[in-house]
């Protein structure tokens, strides 16, 4: 019995020898035009009303294309409305070319002459099916049929077009489609082709539009750039051609499929901006655009505010940007992977350090900021997170954590990441992180008794230029009730434990510190990252204050505190 897979015929692409296409690069941004308001727009549950219309029009024109197909306007009344108000308000740049669709058949044609009356520039589309497949189940007609078909239309457009421009002065370009390209045999492509071009009079100065669309994307992308690359070498009048192409994304490779079709010698690219479309749409043009971007070649689009054209294209599709979308979606510039968060965090660095011309994260084929992101957190935490992740999240807040600091926050926030079995947000992080280190002297029921410090008096004596001798003296509070603590050493840190270490926490020693300035309001304050041994266990504390000294000495505090609270959860989760 034959099997469900056996029913489908492989794709025979063209035969073409010394294919060239492989060994190019995309060096320049072909000519976009949006397709958006006709083929994404035909393609919507419930197609865009005016209003929507126009706004996506600003929309397209803000991002820089320059060349947009605003609608079918013999195929629908409205569509035809929508033309006359862009036409008759205004509403169309100087430097916008209007594009209108219609099939080569005689009376479209004439309707879609009125509607396009008064605009100043236009390219006038037209098309009919060549495809293999619709010549045999539609059609039933042959190429010359078909081929008889464009070249009516082809030369009825041409008069009707010349008779508006000398009457009006009009701009009139023209673009033909043979409809499924590539399930036209090429030779096919290439003869009907020719004929309309000959029809329309193409010549150097008054190039036409032949646009090659994959209306249904057939096979891997390269058989569509062989295509194209046969294509070109044959047409007769190469010179008088804009070759256009027209990919949708049936297979999903659309993105691959414009960009070996650029390479293949396509000058023209039309697609929609997020790739909205028949079925699995058109060629997504933000996509190919910001590809060619992260290249280093100029798109000459704008999309450096890709958020509020997302949010202009969500509000008039009614359609919803995946969070994967590349360039766009709400998770594309977000790592959950500890390695990856621990690249970045380091890239970053890198980065500021080197202050070099060129991007050079790793994961981040882009810079955020670029398309108007940056202050999106890059690095999300989830209980997959590493300490590079949490540090980063802290330096966001103004937190720069010492590194041998990374690995016990790090696993202070997994184990919180794994009891709320989620995601938590940079405020959580930070909440987390004033629990743990900061908020330590008030009682509460894992620290009943925290160690705190009353009135104290510190002095700093100086001999011999550098030499400091520093005493402190004041009331520690511990257990409950207040000692006096007094201890001298060559800094606050020294003195005060020393003072410790006279009152009975002798195993407690001092490993390292850190400090740096945090603006905390309009003033700033000092934050200290205390390193300290008990039992021969590492824990770190951290004070802010004012007074770099007392942020230290608070900092110990918080070590010592932090010691206490780790002894109560231990007992707590072994009586449980
Ligand atoms: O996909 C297609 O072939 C089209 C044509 C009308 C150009 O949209
Ligand atoms: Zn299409």
């Amino acid at each position: 019995m034959k099997k469900s897979y056996q029913k489908y015929i492989p794709f025979e692409g063209v035969k073409l020898n010394n294919r060239t296409w492989p060994d190019k690069k995309i060096e320049r941004a072909p000519i976009w035009c949006s397709v958006d308001l006709r083929d994404g727009n035909q393609a919507l549950v419930n197609p865009m009303n005016l209003e929507q219309k126009l706004r996506f029009f600003k929309m397209i024109c803000d991002v820089g294309i320059k060349e947009i197909e605003v609608g079918f306007p013999s195929a629908s009344e409205t569509e035809y409305e929508i033309l006359r108000t862009l036409i008759d308000d205004n509403l169309i740049p100087d430097d916008v070319t209007i594009q209108v669709l219609v099939q080569a058949r005689e009376h479209l044609i004439r309707k879609t002459f009125d509607a396009i009356k008064g605009a100043k520039n236009v390219i006038v589309h037209f098309y009919n099916s060549t495809s293999t497949l619709q010549r045999k189940v539609v059609f039933e007609t042959d190429m010359l049929g078909v081929i008889g078909i464009a070249v009516d239309g082809a030369k009825l457009i041409k008069s009707l077009a010349d008779e508006m421009k000398r009457s009006t002065g009009m701009n009139i370009r023209y673009e033909y489609s043979p409809e499924s390209f590539s399930g036209t045999e090429t030779d096919n492509a290439v003869w009907i082709c020719n004929e309309v071009m000959k029809a329309l009079g193409a010549n150097e100065d008054e190039k036409v539009i032949i646009n090659l669309p994959n209306t249904v994307e057939m096979s891997t992308p390269n058989t569509y750039a062989d295509q194209i690359e046969y294509f070109c070498r044959r047409l007769e009048n190469k010179k008088a051609a804009i070759i256009s192409v027209h990919p949708h994304n049936d297979r999903g490779t659309a993105t691959a499929a414009t960009e070996l079709a650029i390479m293949a010698g396509a000058q023209r690219v039309e697609g929609t901006i997020f790739g909205n479309g028949e079925r699995t749409g058109n060629t997504d043009i933000m996509n190919v655009a910001m590809n060619m971007f992260s290249q280093g070649v100029d798109p000459l689009l704008d999309f450096s505010d890709i958020n509020a054209i997302r949010d202009v294209y969500e509000e008039c599709t009614n359609m919803r940007i995946h969070e994967r979308h590349p360039y766009v979606g709400e998770l594309v510039f977000t790592a959950f992977s500890g390695s990856h968060q621990d690249a970045i965090n380091k890239g970053t660095a890198f980065m500021q350090k080197t202050n070099g011309d060129f991007w050079e994260i790793p994961y981040l084929p882009i810079d955020p900021a670029d398309v108007g992101r940056e202050y999106e957190p890059i690095i999300r935490i989830n209980s997959q997170s590493g300490k590079g992740g949490a540090a980063y999240v802290m330096q966001q807040h103004g937190f720069s954590l010492p590194k041998q600091m990374h690995a016990e926050f790090g696993s202070l926030v997994k184990e919180a990441c794994d009891k709320l079995g989620r995601e938590i947000s940079p405020e959580e992080v930070l909440a987390l992180f004033k629990h743990e280190y900061i908020e330590l002297s008030e009682a509460t029921h894992e620290v009943p008794e925290p160690c705190k410090l009353g009135k104290y008096r510190m002095h700093e004596e100086r001999h011999n230029g550098d030499d400091v001798t520093v005493e402190f003296d004041g009331t520690l509070i511990y257990q409950g009730k207040a000692t006096e603590i007094s201890g001298s050493g060559n800094g606050p840190i020294d003195a005060f434990f020393n003072a410790l270490h006279k009152v009975g926490f002798e195993n407690y020693d001092f490993i390292s510190y850190s400090e740096h300035a945090i603006a905390a309001g309009s003033d700033s304050k000092a934050v200290s990252y205390i390193r300290l041994k008990h039992n021969d266990k590492e824990i770190f504390g951290v004070g802010i204050d004012n007074n770099i000294s007392v942020a230290s000495i608070k900092g110990i505090l918080s070590a010592i505190n932090r010691q206490k609270m780790k002894g109560i959860r231990k007992q707590n989760g072994a009586k449980s």
